[in-house]
């Protein structure tokens, strides 16, 4: 894969982001709804795919791949599953700058899921490691890393559909060894990834005076960055 050279300018932003603000990890993804209208919603940046089990996979394992998590049956699955396009507008406030990726999602939920497929095409994306891909390894070593209230989550109703469950249907921490075994079993099975591929990336810097912005365009394989004005 060619290097991604926006990626090294966002991992040190973010690093200094985080110093001040936790919330720096919170973007917003907009999909296309089955009607052909625009959704958006906030989800956290996880970091970028191969980095949760490149230790036992592939030890120098990078991507240019924005990995974040959802539930299976959440609506923007659906969207994504029927129209992948999508973009991601990342705020950073501590240094003012905005990064706006747009791109292909992609959902890689349980293995043994309906909605599991091979995008053998992400391949490509990844450095220093050849062959397939094990995405359902990746997937449990993100679940594992997951806090207890966020495995629990994944155990709660259909999410978007009409509350008819008690309050004690939404159960507030799932633990390995601790929960019962069908509670963690379902946390597992409706956790999913949600990975962005993009092929640009508009970035806007308002701290630095006059403002500066610069668009990166994956052609083919490679990335070509352009000044423009911001
Ligand atoms: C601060 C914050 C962080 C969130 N992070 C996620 C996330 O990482 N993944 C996710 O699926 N939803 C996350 N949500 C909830 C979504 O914004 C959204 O309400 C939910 O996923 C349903 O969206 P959908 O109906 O478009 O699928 C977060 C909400 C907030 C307020």
């Amino acid at each position: 894969m060619t290097h991604a050279p926006w990626k090294a300018v966002l991992q040190k932003t973010l690093e200094s982001n985080l110093k001040k603000h936790k919330d720096a990890v919170f973007t917003q993804l907009a999909t296309i709804s089955a009607a052909g209208r625009p959704t958006v919603r906030t989800v956290v940046f996880r970091g970028f795919s191969g980095e949760a089990s490149s230790d036992d996979l592939a030890p120098n394992a990078t991507s240019d791949l924005l990995q974040f998590t959802t539930h299976i049956e959440s609506t923007k699955v659906q969207e994504i599953m029927a129209n992948p396009w999508c973009e991601v507008c990342w705020w950073l406030p501590e240094t003012n700058e905005q990064f706006r990726f747009s791109g292909k999602a992609y959902i890689i939920p349980s293995s043994n899921h309906e909605l599991c497929r091979a995008y053998p095409e992400l391949d490509a994306h990844f450095q220093n490691f050849s062959g397939g891909f094990d995405w359902e390894k990746e997937r449990l070593a993100v679940w594992k890393a997951m806090s207890p209230g966020m495995k629990a989550s994944f155990t709660w109703p259909k999410p978007g559909a009409p509350r008819t469950a008690p309050d004690s249907g939404f159960t507030s921490k799932v633990e390995e060894g601790r929960s019962p075994e069908d509670q963690v079993t379902k946390s597992i099975e409706n956790f999913a990834l949600l990975i962005v591929a993009p092929d640009t990336l508009d970035h806007v810097e308002l701290l630095k005076k006059p403002n500066e912005r610069r668009v990166y365009v994956k052609n083919e394989s490679s990335w070509v960055m352009e000044e423009l004005n911001p």
